[in-house]
């Protein structure tokens, strides 16, 4: 049984006085033991964020890291500095850094690898746009992105998380046919297990993303190969994100 993943991702929204409110609701809410939750704060706001989610079972997560060790990388933050901190989870490739940020798929390969030999968990992220998905080739381009991100990447079972959030549903409110996610997820399960085994893949989490909300979190992550949904814009209104951690509409 994989465990289901609820975790929301921030992106560059609120203030240091939000973000402390926000994690106080979440955390003093009742919400289901049987999900992992992982938030995702700004960089400026993870320590404050670790301290906050002391004694909880709440997982911190940061958004970025820089594909370098240390060094002379103005702006850039690196995985260690992330670990030393107490975060757990790094996103990887989302796509709004895909696009806004230009990071091809080289670059995500190497941040990749320093998640993960830093001890951070990766949350790599895959999706294909609109116009690919209308031309019905979204499962070459996620398949491309996946042998490329993770190319001699040897992960263990566990420390990576693959979050399927195709960019025309992202913060649209267009969300994927839970179907269709579905499919996408079996299908980058499959992709999975032809790299590193049935194991891994049948162990490995796999989100759903793209205008997760409180009346659709049920449908997607009911499914069987959806393990769970990286939420954004709901994600920071408490009550919406614990209403997709309980699934309630
Ligand atoms: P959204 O964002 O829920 O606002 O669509 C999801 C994401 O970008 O991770």
């Amino acid at each position: 049984m994989r465990k289901k993943i609820i975790a929301g991702n921030w992106k560059m929204n609120l203030d240091i006085n939000e973000s402390k409110q926000l994690i106080e609701n979440i955390k003093n809410s009742e919400f289901d033991k049987d999900k992992e939750v992982i938030i995702f704060p700004p960089y400026v706001f993870l320590q404050l964020a670790e301290e906050e989610l002391k004694d909880t079972d709440i997982r911190l997560g940061a958004q970025n890291l820089c594909q370098y060790d240390d060094g002379a990388y103005t702006g850039e933050v690196s995985a260690k500095m992330l670990k030393a901190l107490g975060v757990d989870s790094v996103l990887v490739g989302h796509s709004e850094r895909r696009t806004i940020f230009s990071e091809n798929d080289q670059v995500i390969n190497t941040k990749v690898k320093q998640g993960l030999e830093n001890g951070l968990r990766v949350v790599l992220c895959l999706g294909e746009s609109e116009d690919i998905r209308e031309e019905a080739k979204h499962e070459d381009f996620v398949r491309e992105q996946i042998l490329k991100g993770l190319d001699k990447i040897e992960a263990k079972i566990g420390q990576l998380i693959i979050a399927y959030e195709p960019i025309w549903a992202i913060g649209t409110g267009k969300t994927c046919d839970p179907k269709d996610a579905e499919k996408m997820c079996k299908f980058i399960r499959d992709q999975l297990a032809s790299l590193y085994g049935q194991e891994f893949a049948e162990k490995t989490r796999i989100l759903y993303g793209g205008s997760v909300k409180p009346e659709n979190a049920k449908e997607l992550l009911e499914k069987e190969n959806i393990d769970g949904a990286l939420v954004g814009g709901a994600s920071l209104d408490s009550k919406k994100f614990l209403d997709i951690i309980n699934y309630e509409v």
